[in-house]
């Protein structure tokens, strides 16, 4: 590696003196191991900066109001990267800012450090794939990690080297408008997406100018706000953290992500900002994690609402001292910790620790090398937005969608259809359709789906209105959209959330479908025509007079760039629905938070009509659609399941087939889930845990010998002590469709 400017030069030359004399065997500076390149170098670097540069990396500032033409930030802020005050920002983009921003920092500041630029690239640069809820609801490792990668690359090319995703949260709420940035419910299966996406962005090796930094938020149990209500605290027992919330940013780390960020919320009555035992016991100490932690946006300045900091001084010093390197927002970092310092409340070492740690991000990201290799403007007119990209977008937003109701299969449509109305919102509504966080989308760029249907049918009529607003109570679309609808052979509802509704600060305490909508479906039903429900939405909504009313309900959440396309290729049986869900859908808000994992209780329903049972008064316990739940367009047949041993050592795993067939008379896809229940334990155990899936392509008439593997350390229970044990006895193995549906079962014991 080759420093590239004549300042770093002089820390590379002083650093490679140092390293060759460590390599001829004298000690090195702190005990008798060869240093690393890496480490060598930051060294080097920290002993030329003062306190006020190292303070400077570990502040991230954004964009603001005062533009300056050349590198839209104010003049202050530039100031401050030329004085070394400022080592990161957020919200600025495009190859040739970033270049002169960079250019500012590596040529005009005294020691030359290149900046970091952050973005929030959630689902897509550019070229929007779906929410991340929807990825998940495709089952497809494969793509939700090309996905991520298509967007770093598209990022990489723009100036970004730095994305704050993955967002890892589970949630069982949803209440809760994140809970479209995550995975869903299921700590087995979140852990597994959040390591693809990590590998997506940062691919094998982060110094390539087209792999990013990751960065697993929200650390921790964000996903869980009290009363699904956007920055209300968390409440959850140590074991529910351990069990449920923890797994998938483990898992971001094993995969090797570079950055985590604290969340808004607080962990057992302490904010996650100033949490030492999240930052440093778990996080540092146990998990030995070495990259570095970012606050979320203001976290610091929060503390004083929260009331545990009198002022924003202290809480930089308290944040810094539970384990925050960097300061998002806050402006705290940079305002208080030298004069902390300077006056003994915070230790220097803690100052260049957290120095340390950034430093040896922009190493890893090659910045020391060439800090320009994230700026180039040929890449960003050749990488962003490309025939590829938006194929791979559409391929995923059809995997994505989830098909939840199919009578008297209305669906796939025939493409011989003259006269179609489409009717709805979401009808040709390119904003809605990319979801939030939709980064650099633009709504020009994306394919409604009235454009989509238009591309499908070339021949054929679309008529098409909204209707109804996704708010509000005007109604007088209804008329038009009756009209329409008379004409038509077929009614296409294209219905459901914008993309407002979701996100962040978006908590609803009626996950219905807003506004008016529901009485123009009303209206429309009354013409006895066949009707197909387009869902759009960033989380779980209650939906029971649709399922009870409507024939075929499609759930193409908020589906991105290609959604329009990707959407007529389901619809048209060019692409048969593989989608299953990873959240559960209830019947009503009351059975909120609602997960398929739940426990069996000393009184549980066993449906016999007993009153002094775990159940409500007035409604079922059951959801409407179970997690894992999603109907295809062909039958699926389980069978012929063999356990390779019904007894297993601790060190050991479970091995088993099936075969799985597919009966109908289209190829298609189905997502085998397998499920398991410890059913005699020293601690209660839910009633079913997701331990392994498979996701597989069938012809008709085809079958397939399917060979699975649970090692038996994935069974292991957090005991009363609050240790990680495997506990011996008898499991159950539960293997399904969904997990309310489950076709073949056995039992194997684990051995003493
Ligand atoms: C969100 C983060 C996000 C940050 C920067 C915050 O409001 O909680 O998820 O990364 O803003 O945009």
């Amino acid at each position: 590696m080759q420093p590239c400017t004549a300042k770093r030069l002089s820390i590379w030359s002083n650093f490679s003196i140092l390293y060759a004399t460590c390599l001829l065997g004298c000690d090195s500076p702190s005990d008798n191991q060869p240093i690393s390149a890496e480490s060598g170098f930051v060294d080097s670097l920290l002993a030329e900066m003062t306190l006020e540069e190292k303070i400077g990396q570990l502040n991230l500032v954004g964009r603001d109001g005062n533009l300056d033409s050349a590198t839209k930030i104010g003049p202050e802020k530039a100031d401050a990267i030329r004085t070394g005050h400022i080592g990161s920002l957020i919200g600025v983009v495009g190859a040739g800012l970033n270049r002169e921003l960079q250019r500012i920092a590596v040529e005009e500041s005294r020691l030359g450090i290149p900046l970091l630029f952050a973005r929030d690239v959630i689902h897509g640069f550019k070229t929007l794939t779906p929410i991340p809820l929807a990825e998940a609801a495709s089952w497809d490792l494969e793509a939700i990690e090309k996905s991520a990668r298509i967007a770093a690359i598209e990022a990489s090319a723009s100036g970004i080297n730095w994305t704050y995703a993955p967002m890892v949260d589970i949630s069982r709420d949803p209440r809760w408008g994140r809970v479209m940035e995550g995975a869903g419910e299921d700590p087995y299966y979140g852990s597994l997406v959040a390591a693809a996406r990590v590998r997506g962005f940062q691919g094998d090796d982060l110094s390539q100018h087209n792999t990013i930094l990751a960065c697993a938020k929200h650390f921790a149990a964000y996903g869980s706000p009290l009363a699904g209500r956007e920055y209300s605290v968390t409440e959850v027992s140590m074991r529910e953290l351990e069990e449920i919330h923890l797994p998938p940013f483990k898992a971001a780390l094993d995969a090797g992500v570079g950055t985590y960020m604290t969340s808004f919320t607080e962990v057992n009555a302490v904010p996650a900002t100033i949490s030492k035992f999240l930052l440093t016991n778990i996080l540092r100490r146990r998990w030995g994690f070495d990259g570095f932690v970012v606050t979320d946006w203001s976290t610091i300045t929060q503390l004083i609402d929260h009331g545990v900091v009198p002022d924003s001084a202290s809480g930089a010093a308290a944040s810094l001292q539970a384990g925050v390197d960097m300061d998002m927002g806050s402006e705290a970092f940079t305002n208080y910790l030298a004069g902390l310092a300077k006056k003994g409340l915070v230790s220097e070492q803690d100052i260049e620790k957290a120095t340390r740690r950034i430093l040896q991000a922009k190493y890893r990201l090659g910045l020391f090398e060439d800090p320009y290799r994230y700026t180039n403007s040929k890449r960003q007119r050749t990488e962003v937005l490309t025939a590829e990209n938006r194929m791979a977008a559409r391929d995923l937003a059809r995997k994505s969608m989830v098909l939840l109701k199919n009578e008297n299969k209305l669906l796939p449509l025939s493409k011989s259809i003259k006269r179609v109305a489409l009717i709805g919102p979401m009808s040709d509504a390119p904003k809605a359709m990319m979801g939030r966080w939709k980064g650099e989308g633009k709504p020009g760029d994306v394919v409604t789906l009235l454009q989509g249907l238009k591309n499908k049918l070339p021949q054929a009529t679309i008529y098409s209105t909204t209707g109804a607003d996704f708010e509000g109570t005007d109604r007088s679309g209804f008329q038009e959209a009756i009209a329409l609808a008379r004409r038509s052979e077929v009614i296409i509802l294209a219905v459901g959330e914008s993309q407002r509704h979701s996100g962040e600060a978006s908590s609803r305490a009626f996950i219905d479908i807003p506004g008016v909508q529901m009485e123009l479906i009303k209206e429309l039903h009354k013409l006895e025509k066949p009707i197909v429900v387009v869902l759009f939405n960033g989380r779980p909504l209650t939906i029971n007079w649709l399922d009870e009313n409507m024939p075929s309900i499609l759930e193409a959440w908020l589906p991105g760039t290609e959604g329009g396309n990707a959407i007529a290729d389901v619809l048209f049986g060019d692409y048969n629905p593989s989608g299953k869900l990873p959240m559960t859908f209830p019947i009503s808000e009351g059975q909120i938070p609602i997960f398929y994992n739940y426990k069996n209780t000393g009184r549980p329903d066993k449906g016999d009509g007993s009153r002094w049972v775990s159940r409500y008064y007035d409604i079922p316990n059951e959801p409407l659609y179970p997690f894992g739940f999603g109907l295809s367009y062909t039958e699926f047949e389980y069978s012929d399941l063999v356990l390779q041993s019904a007894t297993v050592d601790k060190d050991e795993s479970v091995y088993f087939s099936l075969n799985v067939t597919n009966s109908g008379s289209i190829r298609g896809e189905e997502v085998i889930q397998v499920y398991t229940r410890d059913l005699l334990a020293s601690v209660t155990r839910p009633v079913k845990e997701l331990k392994a899936f498979n996701k597989v392509m069938l012809e008709p008439g085809e079958s397939k010998v399917i060979d699975f593997e649970i090692p038996v350390k994935e069974l292991q229970l957090l005991n009363e002590e609050h240790q990680w044990v495997i506990e011996p006895g008898e499991f159950q193995l539960m293997i399904g469709s969904s997990s309310a549906d489950i076709r073949l079962t056995d039992k194997f014991l684990v051995a003493k």
